[in-house]
């Protein structure tokens, strides 16, 4: 085993502190997942085979998401944080917050999460906090970037899987994966063509989080 795994183990499982031992494979992390909408992200990471990483809650602001009844079918515990519940964002993501840390998360994947977390939250899980969005970052941040970039006339657009920071769309970038657009393309034929490539790219960059694979130094993510 090189240097670099063992390290590699040790960030994964920092129980194991000797470098020496190995964390076994088995020893799963736990993950949180967010999402506000359909969970067809979530349910790509239901589905991945080694992911690496324990589902052990899906949280959603919104009581109707299909996204629970896709953890549900599942056998995934849910919980619902309603952001029309609280006074201030502080107070919803400090709800959130308690249900990550209910399950000891090591991990906190947005699907599909509408709703922006507070820079508390986000400073408590600094760089373990994942996002997915539908555009090649820094171009089309915020809502509707599919749309966007038809507006905008681009011939290709994309996926980035970031880590969250205190601005929306803007945190160190793990992955992209390009998406060409098509003349006839409308925002439904688009997103439909860039959510094959979510549904590929998220369980992936999951899996390597999960192995401790990934890190990061300011904005730089290096893989391996
Ligand atoms: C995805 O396109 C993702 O990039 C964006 O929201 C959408 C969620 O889709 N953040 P789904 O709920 O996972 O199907």
């Amino acid at each position: 085993m090189t240097l670099h795994q063992i390290q590699a183990e040790t960030r994964r499982c920092p129980e194991y502190t000797a470098a020496a031992i190995r964390c076994p494979r088995e020893v799963r992390i736990n993950i949180a997942v967010l999402a506000s909408g359909s969970g067809s992200n979530l349910q790509a990471l239901i589905d991945a085979p080694d992911l690496g990483a324990e589902i052990g809650v899906v949280i959603s602001d919104r009581p109707e998401a299909p996204a629970l009844e896709r953890a549900e079918r599942a056998g995934i515990a849910t919980r619902i944080v309603e952001w029309g519940r609280f006074e201030s964002r502080a107070e919803f993501s400090a709800a959130i917050n308690s249900e990550i840390e209910a399950i000891d998360a090591r991990g906190v994947v947005l699907a599909g999460f509408m709703r922006v977390l507070d820079e508390n939250l986000v400073g408590r899980h600094l760089n373990r906090i994942l996002n997915i969005h539908p555009s090649l970052l820094p171009a089309f941040p915020g809502s509707n970037a599919v749309g966007q970039a038809l507006r905008h006339g681009v011939r290709v657009t994309g996926v980035t899987v970031h880590f969250v920071d205190e601005k929306v769309d803007h945190g160190p970038i793990i992955a992209q994966r390009a998406v060409p657009v098509l003349p006839d393309d409308d925002i439904s034929s688009l997103h439909a063509r860039i959510q094959v490539a979510e549904h590929e790219l998220y369980p992936a960059v999951v899996r390597a989080f999960a192995r401790g694979e990934i890190q990061v130094e300011g904005r730089s993510v290096t893989w391996g």
